[in-house]
């Protein structure tokens, strides 16, 4: 049954195309919701009155939650003033687990304390039995030396090659910010972003559901690593956008039999049980001493995914994809910049 709404971005409102999805039938739920800011989007008016906001978030989430099987995850994007009010709805119906804090600066705004960061509201379905990976990311370096950032005193032989585990503070992943990579949205967000929490709580062919696809970044993070996607969007503009984008991108975010995320030719994200299938792809400092000044990379000979582009993209897309040709310059591997 859930089959049938699989690997599509369906056209419509949200709440009205939740009800044909199934009870705890989804791995996944993740939500970046108009933050009503006033945001020019092409169908949607994103400025309701306070409480009209916060009511119909409610319907959402509930629906999000109603969805999400046992073992699974729901995530929310927003700004931290409306997820105050998501964790006070969620905490009735659902098991916090983590307020991550993504960095991202901001123009200054006179504001008291310039807002730097939004948030995702990580809850599970269940109080126990949720599947979580804990995950890795590269060691931070100075850009010029090479070195690490952080000291790890005397304490370097424990130095994990790849890097550390990850925390709940993203600073490596920059907002989409420049006109010529991005799609014609006015909130797209990093697909790295949705890599990671992908991997974090989902296996392969898990479902994920985004209710509010925008350009289907959600979609599109869930194909490359082997997932199955549900996407709802009201706006057709933004479907199609979606769709010629999903086109072009393969379930191949693979090194050898794991599924990791890129950024350019690096790996950004890998799972943490995967390591010891991971290491010999990788050239590896001989002493962990070494880690401090020379970086763990990808070996020569290790096939990675090919940066995707329109105009050299062999594929044509089918008929029902043409008609939109508003802006087809997107690339992939430059949606998001990394410190
Ligand atoms: C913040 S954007 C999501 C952007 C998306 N994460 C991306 O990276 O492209 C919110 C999206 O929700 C859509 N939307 C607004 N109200 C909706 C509704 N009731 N049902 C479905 N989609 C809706 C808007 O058209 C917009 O594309």
């Amino acid at each position: 049954m859930i089959n049938n709404y699989c690997n599509k971005i369906l056209l419509g409102d949200c709440l009205e195309l939740f009800k044909d999805i199934p009870d705890e039938s989804v791995d996944m739920t993740f939500a970046d919701p108009p933050f009503n800011l006033k945001k020019k989007y092409s169908s949607y008016k994103d400025s309701l009155e306070l409480q009209t906001y916060l009511n119909w978030c409610g319907q959402w989430i509930n629906e999000m939650v109603r969805v999400t099987k046992p073992a699974g995850s729901i995530f929310l994007h927003n700004i931290p003033k409306w997820l105050t009010h998501y964790a006070a709805f969620l905490n009735k119906i659902a098991y916090f687990k983590h307020w991550i804090a993504w960095e991202a600066p901001t123009a200054p705004m006179g504001k008291s304390l310039q807002p730097s960061h939004y948030g995702i509201l990580f809850y599970a379905k269940s109080i126990k039995g949720t599947k979580i990976y804990e995950l890795r990311q590269p060691h931070k370096r100075d850009r010029k030396q090479g070195y690490l950032w952080k000291d790890y005193g005397g304490k370097k032989d424990l130095l994990h090659p790849f890097g550390p585990l990850i925390a709940d503070v993203w600073t490596d992943i920059h907002r989409v910010k420049h006109a010529s990579k991005r799609d014609s949205h006015p909130c797209q967000l990093p697909i790295h972003l949705l890599d990671r929490l992908i991997l974090m709580v989902t296996d392969e062919n898990g479902i994920v559901l985004d209710p509010f696809s925008g350009t289907g970044t959600t979609a599109i993070s869930a194909k490359r690593l082997g997932r199955q996607y549900i996407g709802f969007e009201l706006d057709k503009k933004y479907k199609e956008i979606s769709e010629q984008k999903l086109y072009q991108v393969e379930p191949n975010y693979k090194i050898g039999d794991c599924w990791v995320s890129f950024y350019r030719n690096e790996i950004i994200t890998l799972r943490n049980i995967d390591w010891q299938k991971l290491e010999k792809f990788f050239n590896i400092p001989t002493a962990a001493k070494f880690i401090d000044y020379q970086k763990v990379e990808l070996k020569s000979n290790v096939s990675i995914p090919t940066e995707i582009l329109p105009e050299n993209n062999q594929k044509t897309p089918p008929d029902i994809l043409l008609p939109y040709n508003e802006k087809t310059q997107f690339n992939l591997f430059q949606q998001i910049e990394t410190i």
